[in-house]
């Protein structure tokens, strides 16, 4: 396991996520081809960790495998404890819903609803009732200054709203994880300098956040880069 900060710090925080011996593949009935393997890999609440590599390194795969949106063909994978490995898909959902803001490269955001109406339903998911969810909605497009596109769709905005909206999708259940793949990948560099700005400033509050970059720059905000080649994480 690597060490980092203070052994102190690391005595005391604990671990939200702990990945043992994943490995993912796919296969036919020719071939079984290696996606991930042998992937460790410990991450405290609060720390800001950036996954680098080369394009089909598994970046995608093992986030979507943290993000509880994939499930790994092998191994243990603890998130705050529990292990993620032996859980029914129902119970994958809710902890997904509950825990984890994501992040898309291309967004993902629902076409035909407004702005306001995708910021919404992950308050919907989560059960949060009206009167609450329209001073959340409010109060989140203010902190992102959308007020003025909150209804509008997605195709009415730019690439770099429509990604502002992404994150403020993801932040609004205030989850206490973010991923987000390449998340300033599609956008002009002073639009990606914001969003990435914005996300050191979740990770102060105390959010943990994994992102996956191919931009030094960008790595330079979090507190600990990871290594992919080939499906393994480098040492
Ligand atoms: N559903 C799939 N079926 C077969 N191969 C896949 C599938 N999804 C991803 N892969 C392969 O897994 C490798 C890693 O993909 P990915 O995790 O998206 O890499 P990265 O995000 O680092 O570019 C690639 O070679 C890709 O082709
Ligand atoms: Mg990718």
């Amino acid at each position: 396991m690597k060490i980092f900060g203070t052994s102190e710090q690391n005595e005391r925080t604990k671990a939200m996520i702990n990945l043992k011996n994943i490995e993912k593949y796919y296969e036919n009935r020719v071939i079984k081809t290696y996606v991930l393997r042998g992937i460790n890999l410990e991450v405290k609440e609060g720390e800001f960790v950036s996954i680098m590599g080369p394009s089909g390194s598994g970046k995608t795969t093992l986030l979507n495998i943290v993000g509880m949106l994939d499930a790994p063909s092998n191994g243990e994978y603890y998130f705050l404890d529990e292990p993620v490995h032996k859980m029914s898909e129902k119970k994958l959902t809710e902890l997904h819903k509950t825990y984890i803001g994501f992040v898309f490269q291309s967004y993902h955001l629902i076409d035909e609803l407004t702005v306001y109406e995708n910021l919404e339903t992950p308050l919907l998911y989560q059960k949060v009732n009206s009167n609450e969810r329209k001073g959340r909605v409010a109060e989140t497009l203010d902190r992102f200054g959308m007020v003025a596109k909150k209804d509008l769709f997605p195709n009415q905005l730019s690439g770099g709203q429509q990604q502002l909206v992404a994150i403020a999708r993801a932040v609004i259940a205030e989850p206490k994880l973010i991923l987000a793949d390449e998340p300033t990948g599609n956008l002009h560099s002073e639009q990606g300098k914001e969003i990435m700005d914005l996300l050191k400033k979740l990770n102060e509050q105390g959010t943990t956040i994994i992102q996956v970059t191919h931009s030094e720059t960008n790595a330079a905000y979090g507190n600990r880069v990871i290594r992919l080649k080939d499906g393994w994480i480098e040492k």
